[in-house]
C-alpha cells in the first residue's frame, strides 16, 4: 500500500496546501507540521499519515464508476477533518507523541494547536462547500458525530462499569462516522443512488469500528516504535477501551478493577497482563474481526465492478489494520 498512500498524498496535497497557505503563519506552521510536511523548524519532511479516509473515498468513487479526479477535493476535506480531530485529540488525551514525533501541542503549545485545529475544520468545509452540497452535508453530520464520540470517550474515562454497548456507541461516533462519510462521499461523487450511498456508508462505519478496536489493542500491547504513540497511553489515562471493558466483565476481574481505579499510579505492565489473562485481548480481536467481516459483507452486497470491489476490499482490510495484530 506504500505507493497507494504516496499517490493519495500527491492527489490531495495541492488542495490541502492551498488551504494551509492561507492561514496565519503561526497556524500554517503548526498545521503543516501536524500533516507531516515539515519538522518543528520548517525543514521539509515526509512524516505523513496513512491518509486512509482519503484513499477509501477515492477507491469508493472509482469502484462505483466515478472519476477519481471528481473525488479529490472531498478526499482532501476528509483528510483535513480527520487530522483536525487528531490535533485536538492529542490535547484531550494529553498525548505527547504522534507518528513518532512530538504532538503538535507539545511542539507549538496548546493555544496554537487549538487554533490550528479550528482552522483545519474551517479549511475542510471550504474544500467541499464549493464542490458539492450533498457531500458537504454528509461531512458535516459526520463531523458532529465525531465530536459526540470524543465526548463519549471522555465520559467513559474511569467508568469501570462501562458496557460494550456504550463503547460501540462511542466508537460509532469517534471512528465509524468519518469512515462512513468517506465511503458515502466517494459514492456521492460517483453519482450513486441514495440506497448505494447508504450501504457504502454503513460498510465504512463498520470498518471504522473495527479499526478503533484494533487501535485500542495496539495502544496497550504494540511497542511505541510500531504505533508512534506512547505505549499503554490508554491505560495510563484510564480509557475504557474494548479489551479493558471485555476483561472487566470477567468474574475474576477484581484485581484489574483495583489497579484501574487509580490509573496514573497503576502498574500498566501488570494491568496489560491481567487484561490479556482475563481474555480481553482475545475478545477484542474477535470483535474487530467480526466487524471487519460485516463491513466486507456490506461491500459485497453493493453492485460495482469486480475490480473495484476487490480494490475496496483490499483497502478496507488494510485500513482496519487487523494485519498488524499478527506482528506483536
Ligand atoms: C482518536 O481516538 C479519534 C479521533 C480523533 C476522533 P484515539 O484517542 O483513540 O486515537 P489515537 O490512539 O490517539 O490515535
Ligand atoms: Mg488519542
Ligand atoms: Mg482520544
Amino acid at each position: 500500500m506504500e505507493d497507494r498512500i504516496r499517490r493519495t498524498h500527491e492527489l490531495i496535497g495541492p488542495a490541502l496546501r492551498a488551504q494551509v497557505d492561507a492561514m496565519h503563519p503561526d497556524l500554517a506552521r503548526a498545521v503543516g507540521y501536524h500533516l507531516g510536511w515539515w519538522d518543528e523548524h520548517g525543514t521539509p519532511s515526509r512524516a505523513y499519515g496513512k491518509a486512509s479516509r482519503a484513499t477509501i473515498c477515492l477507491a469508493a468513487c472509482t469502484a462505483l464508476g466515478g472519476r477519481q479526479s471528481d473525488a479529490v477535493p472531498a478526499a482532501a476535506a476528509l483528510e483535513m477533518v480527520h487530522q483536525q480531530s487528531l490535533i485536538h485529540d492529542d490535547i484531550i488525551d494529553d498525548d505527547t507523541l504522534r507518528r513518532g514525533r512530538p504532538s503538535a501541542w507539545t511542539a507549538f503549545g496548546t493555544p496554537v494547536a487549538i487554533l490550528a485545529g479550528d482552522s483545519m475544520a474551517g479549511a475542510a468545509f471550504a474544500l467541499l462547500a464549493a464542490k458539492d452540497g450533498h457531500a458537504a452535508d454528509v461531512l458535516r453530520s459526520a463531523y458532529l458525530r465525531v465530536c459526540d464520540g470524543q465526548a463519549a470517550d471522555l465520559a467513559l474515562e474511569g467508568d469501570l462499569t462501562a458496557t460494550p454497548e456504550a463503547y460501540v456507541e462511542m466508537a460509532l461516533g469517534k471512528a465509524g462516522a468519518l469512515f462512513g462519510a468517506s465511503t458515502a462521499i466517494g459514492a456521492v461523487m460517483a453519482g450513486a443512488d441514495q440506497d448505494t450511498v447508504e450501504r457504502m456508508r454503513q460498510a465504512g462505519i463498520d470498518m471504522g469500528v473495527a479499526m478503533q478496536v484494533v487501535d485500542d489493542i495496539r495502544s496497550i500491547w504494540q511497542p511505541s516504535s510500531g504505533t508512534g504513540k506512547t505505549t499503554k497511553g490508554d491505560l495510563v489515562r484510564g480509557k475504557l477501551t474494548y479489551p479493558v471493558i471485555a476483561a472487566l466483565r470477567s468474574p475474576d476481574s477484581d484485581e484489574l478493577a483495583a489497579l484501574l481505579r487509580d490509573p496514573q499510579e497503576c502498574d500498566t505492565v501488570k494491568a496489560a497482563a491481567l487484561v490479556e489473562d482475563l481474555g480481553g485481548r482475545a475478545d477484542a480481536e474477535e470483535f474487530a474481526a467480526q466487524r471487519l467481516r460485516l463491513a466486507l459483507g456490506g461491500l459485497a452486497a453493493v453492485p460495482m465492478s469486480d475490480e473495484g470491489r476487490e480494490d475496496l476490499l483490499r483497502v478496507f482490510t488494510w485500513a482496519s489494520a487487523t494485519h498488524l495484530l499478527t506482528q506483536f
